[in-house]
């Protein structure tokens, strides 16, 4: 499904500088953890490609800096750094995706390298009714009146995201934003799959959407889905049966509602 993946490991490098990956999504939290305090130098934390200083601490009095308005004031009342020297980000934005490290303020020695990737808050899949148009109207002597046709829907979702249908346990489809022709900045992508089931079905079938991180799952109920008219016909088999035997029951009811009044007026008759 993906047509590039890109991996992120945790690791020494050659340098001998620790290298961490740290996935976070999007409006949550996230602490940074040096223990530098054996550091009698000071520390500083530069933000991305350029470098930039966003936070120092000083070693004498260990007087704490922070440079929010630097880096396009984008860390503006977001930043916090404790005595041990680690760097806390709150209400994390996709935009803090990159590289966070940690020098000695005095010899410029790097320390520690933070990889940070934020992911978008995923929102939950909404199962609706296909529309017939698309589906049955379209080629209807190819589909059978027993299909229904539903569809799962996420919107505003960004890179990195991807929507399937479950049958049981197994993966039925699947559509993933990066099968997709959409520039990378853009955050406000809909994801759709269609899913064409019988209404006597019986398998349990679930749509989900994930990112590498997190995925939410929404349940396909066919009876309360596909088993009513909306606006036009599309009666179940049960349906059908239930509506046969009313219209059967009404009929019954009138014919002995005539019968009655035509015997009673007979009566009548006989009577005068
Ligand atoms: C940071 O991690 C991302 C994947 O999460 C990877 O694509 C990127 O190359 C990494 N950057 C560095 C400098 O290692
Ligand atoms: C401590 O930091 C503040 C700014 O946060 C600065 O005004 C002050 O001069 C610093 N004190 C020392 C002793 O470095
Ligand atoms: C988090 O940031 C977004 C904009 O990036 C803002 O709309 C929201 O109010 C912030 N939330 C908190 C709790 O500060
Ligand atoms: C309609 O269904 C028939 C038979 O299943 C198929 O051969 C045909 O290609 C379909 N046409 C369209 C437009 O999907
Ligand atoms: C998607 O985003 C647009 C604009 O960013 C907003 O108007 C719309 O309400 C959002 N839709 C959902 C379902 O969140
Ligand atoms: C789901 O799986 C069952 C068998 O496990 C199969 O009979 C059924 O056709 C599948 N449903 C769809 C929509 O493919
Ligand atoms: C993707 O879109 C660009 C222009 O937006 C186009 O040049 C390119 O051919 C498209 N690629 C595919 C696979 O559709
Ligand atoms: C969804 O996330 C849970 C953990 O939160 C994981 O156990 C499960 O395998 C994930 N499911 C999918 C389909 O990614």
């Amino acid at each position: 499904m993906y047509t590039m993946m890109l991996f992120c490991f945790s690791l020494w490098s050659l340098s001998g500088v620790f290298s961490e990956c740290v996935s976070v999504t999007e409006g949550d939290s996230v602490t940074l953890s040096v223990d530098l305090t054996e550091v009698k130098d000071g520390i500083s934390w530069k933000f991305g490609a350029h470098d930039v200083v966003i936070a120092e601490m000083n070693a004498e009095n260990k007087n704490i800096s922070l440079y929010e308005e630097r880096a396009d004031g984008r860390f503006r009342d977001r930043l916090k750094m404790d005595h041990t020297g680690s760097l806390t980000i709150n209400n994390i934005t996709l935009t803090d995706s990159g590289l966070y490290q940690v020098f000695n303020k005095n010899t410029k020695t790097k320390l520690k390298i933070f990889n940070i990737t934020v992911y978008g808050r995923l929102p939950i899949p909404v199962i609706t009714r296909d529309s017939p148009v698309q589906s049955h109207l379209m080629n209807f002597s190819s589909s059978s009146v027993s299909d229904c046709s539903v569809l799962c829907l996420v919107m505003n979702v960004s890179h990195d995201v991807s929507l399937s249908w479950y049958n049981g346990s197994r993966v039925h489809s699947s559509i993933s934003v990066s099968d997709l022709n959409i520039s990378v900045s853009d955050l406000n992508i809909r994801l759709s799959l269609p899913l064409e089931v019988e209404y006597q079905d019986t398998n349990t079938y679930r749509c989900v959407v994930n990112n590498p991180i997190t995925n939410h799952t929404q349940h396909l109920h066919i009876t309360q889905l596909c088993h009513t008219c909306q606006g036009y016909c599309c009666c179940g088999f049960t349906e059908a049966v239930i509506r046969l035997v009313i219209s059967a029951l009404v009929g019954v009811a009138t014919v002995a509602v005539l019968v009655y009044d035509i015997r009673s007026r007979g009566d009548e008759q006989t009577v005068y």
